[in-house]
């Protein structure tokens, strides 16, 4: 198994930059999900792994090679695309058995891989069928099958469960969880979605204009994004953001935070990472689980109204008005609300994140 790693790779389409001076390096055995909105480059960062596309710049290696100027069938990589091309005249023994019988391989050891390849996504018996006569879903697991049968060093996947229902989706990704703890190819993942990119990735890389914004493990990317657009884009609903502004109150070390015309106490480990921006404007980030709502007011709590409910069964997801903004809160199905009411919403402290107002970007411990 291999590496992969790109140093400062750029790939230029006439006007548009579609992939800006990208460095990043996937360990080996990692999966690693590349995530963003339609057009920021994904695929073509993909296809420039896969040797597909030219590089503008910038070098590739897999393993210990410099792959840059090697074409895509020498890279010893696997690929699934979003279109999963299998082909129609074949029966699905046949389409997975493809890539082996190019290599030369023996006909017995073919056998045996193909079932193997064909266990691992429980369509051992469809391998007499051709694709017509398959579901999407089955037609999806037969080019999964055909990248790894060949047992790839390196397997590239783009949308690969984008043409699935969604149930189907949801069984297909934790078949392709299992099956890469199984064959520990060195995995990039391509998607727009962002609960994909959670469930999948060992770690997250967030693109935006062609440019990488952030790289962690999924919690971080979470938990920690590195700017507005990061906490904007991951999360169902997205994190919520409030202006604010950071104050010192005279009589001890500790900053409060202004916001919606309240004054929310914060907790002393942010004091190293805000105390430069006393006195500053700042984007509060919030996520809606991180909200509570109280039906009386406190001190410290923001007076809200309520202008949407919805049940969402496991939760109710509520639209608020706080100051002239807009929130959306996480609570319990058994809160009782209804529209027009007035709350009280209490953050915690603790998760609240903070960002430059300007630059947009997380101000860190
Ligand atoms: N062959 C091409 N010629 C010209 N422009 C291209 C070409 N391929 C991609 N682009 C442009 O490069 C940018 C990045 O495209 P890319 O396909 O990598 O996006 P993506 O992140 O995969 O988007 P999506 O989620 O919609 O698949 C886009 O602006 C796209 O229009
Ligand atoms: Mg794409």
């Amino acid at each position: 198994m291999a590496e992969i790693r790109l140093e400062n790779v750029w790939k230029v389409f006439g006007k548009v930059v579609a992939v800006k001076d990208v460095s990043l390096t996937i360990e080996d055995g990692e999966f690693l999900v590349l995530l963003g909105p339609s057009g920021c480059g994904k695929t073509t960062t993909l296809r420039c792994i896969a040797g597909l596309e030219r590089v503008d710049g910038g070098r590739i290696f897999i393993g210990d090679r410099d792959v840059t100027e090697l074409p895509p069938g020498k890279r010893g990589i696997g690929m699934v695309f979003q279109s999963y091309a299998v082909f129609p005249h074949m029966r699905v023994f046949d389409n997975i058995a493809f890539g082996l019988k190019m290599q030369r391989v023996p006909r017995s050891e073919i056998k045996r891989r193909v079932q193997a390849a064909a266990e691992l996504l429980h369509i051992e018996d469809l391998l007499q069928r051709y694709p017509a006569q398959l579901s999407g879903g089955q037609r999806q697991r037969v080019a999964v099958a055909r990248a790894i049968v060949l047992e790839p060093e390196v397997l590239l996947m783009d949308e690969p469960l984008s043409n699935l229902d969604a149930l189907i989706r949801l069984q297909v990704r934790a078949e392709l969880k299992r099956l890469h703890k199984q064959i520990g190819s060195t995995t990039v993942y391509v998607t727009h979605d962002q609960v994909e990119a959670l469930s999948l990735g060992d770690r997250i890389a967030v693109m935006k204009d062609g440019e990488i914004v952030q790289v962690d493990d999924p919690t971080t990317v979470y938990e920690n994004p590195a700017d507005v657009f990061v906490g904007g884009f991951i999360g169902n609903p997205p994190m919520n953001f409030l202006p604010g502004e950071i104050a010192a109150p005279k009589k001890d070390g500790f900053l409060v935070l202004r916001a919606a015309g309240h004054e929310i106490p914060l907790p002393e480990e942010f004091v190293p990472a805000l105390q430069d921006h006393v006195g500053k404007p700042v984007t509060v980030g919030i996520r809606a689980e991180h909200i509570e709502v109280v039906p009386e007011p406190t001190e410290g709590a923001l007076p809200a109204q309520v202008l949407v409910v919805e049940p969402l069964g496991s939760h109710l997801l509520l639209t608020l008005e706080v100051g002239g903004e807009t929130l959306k809160v996480m609570v319990d199905t058994d809160l009782r609300v209804e529209p027009n009411a007035e709350v009280w919403l209490r953050f915690d402290p603790a998760k609240i994140r903070f960002m430059d107002r300007e630059t947009g970007k997380a101000l860190l411990p």
